[in-house]
C-alpha cells in the first residue's frame, strides 16, 4: 500500500503543502446526517445557510449558489449586462472574474493595479466609456479594495459595482463586509477559500429585485422552490419567466456551509497569527517585500502574497524552486489576464499594466492555513531567509 502523504498530489517529499482545507471529524458528521435527508437539493438547509450568511455580513438577501463563478455571472445577468456593454475588471485576478463578463456577452476591460495588488482608482477613471455598465472589484488575497472611492466614482457615473469577494470572508472596511458596498458581493466556497463547501458560491445584495432573479435564475428560471410546489396544489404548475441555469447549491453542500460558518471566525484569527508571524520574521530580509508593509488595512489574509525584488540574491522562479526542493509548496496569484489566449481575443486592455506586469514577476504566495504549525512555517522562513544578500 502506498504511504499517506500530506500533499494533495502524493508527493512524499511536500512537508509544507499550499493548502490544507479545514475539514473536521463535525464536518463529516454533518454531511452524513443531510446524506440522509429525503430532499437533497432546493431545501431547507440551503435556506439555513443563506440566512446566517446574510447575519453575517450584513446583507438583507443572501443566495446561495453552485460556486463563485455562478455568483459573479448572474448579478451581471441580473443588472441587465449583455453585449455591447464593458465591465472593467483588474488584470491581476483568477480567471473566472473574466469568464463571467464573458457569459454574458459583455467585454471584459483589463485595468491596472496598485502596489498591494487592489484595482487601481486612476486606471478605472481613464477606462470608463460610455459602454461601462459594471467595475467588479476584487477584494485581493482578502483585503478589501478601495472601495468607497470605487463606489463615488459608480455613482458619477451611473456604473454598477458586483464585488467579487471569493478572497474575503470576513473581510471589512469602516465596519462594513466587503460586498454589501455595491449591488452585490460574489463569494466563493471552492477548497481553497477561508472555508468552504467544496464547491459553492453565494450572492449577497441589498436588492429584493436582485436577489429574486438570481434564487429564480439559479433553478432554470422557475418561479418556485421544489418545498412550495409540493406544499400544494399541482407541483409542475409553475412558470419560467427568464431563461435559466442549474446554479443550484445542495443540501449537502449547505449543510457542510453551515457548519464551518460557525468556525469562520476563528479561523480568521488564525490566518492572521500566521501572517503575522511571516510578516515578523520575513520583515526585514532585505530584497523581500512582505503584505503587511505595503498594505495598510486590516483583511482575513485567504493569500499571503510576498514580492521578491531585484534586492533578492535570486529570482522568484528560483526562490519557487529551491523552495519546492525543500519540501515545500508555494504558488503565484496570478498569472495577469492580458496573457491568456482567450483574453487576448475577447477582453479590452486599458493602459500599460505596468504595475500587474511587474507584480508578475515578483510575486509569490506562501503557505497559509489555520493548521499550519510554526515548524512548518519555520521551515519556510528558514529556506527564504537562506538566500538573503
Ligand atoms: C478572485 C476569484 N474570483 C472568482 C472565483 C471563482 O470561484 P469558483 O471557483 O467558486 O467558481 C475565484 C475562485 O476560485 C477567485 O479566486
Amino acid at each position: 500500500m502506498k504511504k499517506k502523504t500530506i500533499d494533495a498530489f502524493n508527493d512524499a517529499s511536500i512537508k509544507v503543502p499550499f493548502i490544507i482545507p479545514e475539514i473536521t471529524r463535525n464536518d463529516k458528521n454533518v454531511v452524513s446526517n443531510a446524506l440522509n435527508s429525503r430532499l437533497l437539493t432546493d431545501g431547507p438547509k440551503l435556506n439555513k445557510f443563506e440566512s446566517i450568511f446574510a447575519k453575517f455580513t450584513g446583507a438583507k438577501f443572501a443566495v446561495g449558489v453552485s460556486n463563485g463563478t455562478a455568483a459573479l455571472h448572474l448579478s451581471l445577468k441580473a443588472l441587465g449586462i449583455g453585449k455591447g456593454s464593458e465591465v472593467i475588471i483588474p488584470d491581476l485576478t483568477f480567471v473566472a472574474t473574466a469568464s463571467s463578463v464573458l457569459l454574458t456577452g459583455a467585454t471584459p476591460v483589463l485595468v491596472d493595479v496598485d502596489e498591494d495588488l487592489n484595482i487601481s482608482i486612476p486606471s478605472i477613471k481613464k477606462s470608463i466609456t460610455a459602454r461601462t455598465k459594471a467595475i467588479i472589484p476584487v477584494h485581493f488575497a482578502g483585503k478589501s479594495c478601495k472601495i468607497r472611492q470605487i463606489s463615488s466614482i459608480a455613482k458619477k457615473n451611473h456604473i454598477a459595482i458586483v464585488e467579487d469577494c471569493a478572497h474575503a470572508i470576513g473581510s471589512k472596511t469602516n465596519n462594513k463586509h466587503v460586498g454589501t458596498f455595491g449591488q452585490s458581493g460574489c463569494f466563493s466556497f471552492y477548497p481553497t477559500k477561508n472555508f468552504t463547501t467544496i464547491e459553492g458560491g453565494m450572492v449577497i445584495t441589498n436588492s429584493k429585485n436582485i436577489a429574486d432573479f438570481i434564487r429564480s435564475a439559479r433553478n432554470h428560471g422557475i418561479s418556485k422552490t421544489l418545498t412550495s410546489r409540493f406544499a400544494k396544489g399541482r407541483p409542475w404548475d409553475y412558470d419560467v419567466e427568464n431563461p435559466g441555469y442549474n446554479y443550484r447549491l445542495d443540501e449537502i453542500r449547505a449543510s457542510l456551509g453551515i457548519n464551518q460558518m460557525k468556525r469562520i471566525k476563528k479561523m480568521n484569527s488564525l490566518r492572521k497569527k500566521v501572517a503575522n508571524y511571516y510578516t515578523e520574521k520575513l520583515g526585514n530580509i532585505n530584497g523581500i517585500i512582505v503584505p503587511d508593509k505595503s498594505i495598510n488595512a486590516e483583511h482575513v489574509h485567504h493569500l499571503y502574497v510576498i514580492r521578491i525584488t531585484e534586492k533578492y540574491s535570486i529570482t522568484r522562479d528560483t526562490l519557487f524552486n529551491k523552495l519546492l526542493k525543500s519540501g515545500i509548496r508555494t504558488s503565484v496569484h496570478y498569472k495577469p489576464l492580458h496573457m491568456f489566449t482567450t483574453f487576448k481575443k475577447m477582453a479590452k486592455v486599458s493602459g500599460s499594466l505596468s504595475n500587474s506586469k511587474n507584480a508578475y514577476s515578483q510575486i509569490l504566495s506562501l503557505p497559509i492555513y489555520p493548521s499550519i504549525s510554526k515548524k512548518q512555517q519555520d521551515l519556510v522562513i528558514h529556506n527564504i531567509e537562506k538566500y538573503e544578500h
